[in-house]
């Protein structure tokens, strides 16, 4: 099922928009201009992901060296910190562990979220 979710020019750069579409939350990210979609529901313990903090991912070069990767959005559950790749669903420590994530895409401007695929890479994601 494809669902027209809104016009691009509505969804702000590093935000979250949370939509309901089909009886689940998902959250749209906006991130240097792609788009991404995934479940609002944390696979740690079902809190709600989307409305944690959207960031680059820190990393070292070097002891006291932080860089920020700002090509790799990821989100931070409000409830216990766990981080997830937004692009993938992936979990940072565990990458074993995923939120599911959907097909998004612009079309003539809008944004069109596919529910009847995972994303390419969560297709082991538990979510009903
Ligand atoms: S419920 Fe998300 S980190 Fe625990």
């Amino acid at each position: 099922m494809s669902t027209d979710i809104g016009a691009a020019h509505d969804f702000a750069e590093r935000q979250v928009r949370i939509v309901d579409v089909a009886q689940r939350q998902i959250g749209i990210v906006r991130w240097r201009g792609d788009f991404y979609a995934l479940s609002n529901i944390c696979s740690h313990q079902g809190g709600p992901l989307c409305r944690g903090v959207l960031s680059g991912r820190l990393g070292a070069t070097a002891p006291g060296e932080i860089v920020l990767d700002d090509t790799v959005p990821l989100i931070a559950c409000p409830w216990h910190g766990w981080e997830f790749d937004v692009r993938t669903g992936r979990a940072i420590l565990d990458p074993t562990l995923r939120v599911r994530t959907y097909p998004v895409r612009v079309a003539a401007g809008r944004v069109i979220l596919d529910l009847d695929r995972v994303g390419a890479e969560n297709v082991l994601a538990s979510e009903a």
